[in-house]
């Protein structure tokens, strides 16, 4: 049997991430994998990169959407968007408060990746196969998985992006979406992952929801005297608009 970790959309929210950690044997898992959205909403990016830096060849990493826009501003590239000040501010505080090390590591990240376990050929997207920017949920219509697992050369899908739970399978191809460790939409705070085992190769998914010390989001938020609008975020487990 092969035991994978399926992680996503930490967002700097290492409270949500240690608490995982803990509750897990992390040496149990052949792989560790992150969809990508390490950065920005929270305010431990340093803490967040180096848990992943830490797993060395175990962890496979791709970067986000948020990722990319730190990166542009590390680069001394305009950022065109998010437009709200109060989004804003997230972004340019995360690259601020980014250390050399971890600036480093993120623009080294690929925007998808792939591995092979037992002939299975996993692919790792943010949003999709063909668009790191796509929203994926379990309402989306088949159609559109269809198109996907068409032009697939991968049996299994693992995506982030829409901070969405769920696990299904259209035209014999897994897609499997973790959701979000560090931010959670559905008005539940708890953090989510998901194990992904192969069994004689057979796929079986497992979603978790597990509480964690939401509190200590709030402090650093306000100890760095950022928006409150991000504690209520947090607390609530709620998209900010
Ligand atoms: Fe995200």
């Amino acid at each position: 049997m092969k035991e994978i970790l399926l992680l996503g959309d930490v967002h700097a929210n290492y409270p949500a991430l240690k608490a995982i950690g803990a509750s897990l044997q992390l040496d149990r898992f052949d792989r560790i994998i992150n969809t990508g959205d390490l950065t920005v909403y929270s305010t431990f990016p340093n803490e967040t990169i180096d848990w992943f830096r830490n797993l060395e060849d175990k962890a496979i990493v791709i970067l986000g959407n948020t990722d990319k826009r730190v990166i542009k501003i590390l680069k001394g590239k305009k950022l065109k968007k998010p437009k709200k000040k109060e989004k804003r501010v997230m972004y340019f505080w995360t690259s601020d408060n980014l250390s050399t090390e971890n600036s480093t590591y993120l623009k080294s990240l690929p925007k998808k990746s792939e591995l092979l376990i037992n002939d299975l050929r996993i692919g790792v997207f943010h949003g999709s196969l063909d668009d790191p920017n796509a929203q994926l949920f379990p309402s989306t219509p088949d159609s559109r998985f269809i198109e996907l697992a068409k032009n697939s050369p991968y049996s299994v899908h693992i995506m982030g992006h829409s901070h969405v739970p769920f696990h299904k399978v259209v035209a014999g191809v897994h897609f499997i979406n973790p959701g979000s460790v560090g931010r959670m939409f559905d008005g539940d705070p708890r953090t989510s992952f998901a194990i992904l085992k192969i069994i004689s190769g057979e796929i079986v998914v497992e979603h978790f929801r597990i509480p964690y010390p939401v509190e200590d989001v709030v402090k650093g938020l306000n100890k760095n005297r950022l928006p409150d609008i991000y504690c209520r975020m947090f607390l609530t487990g709620k998209k900010l608009n």
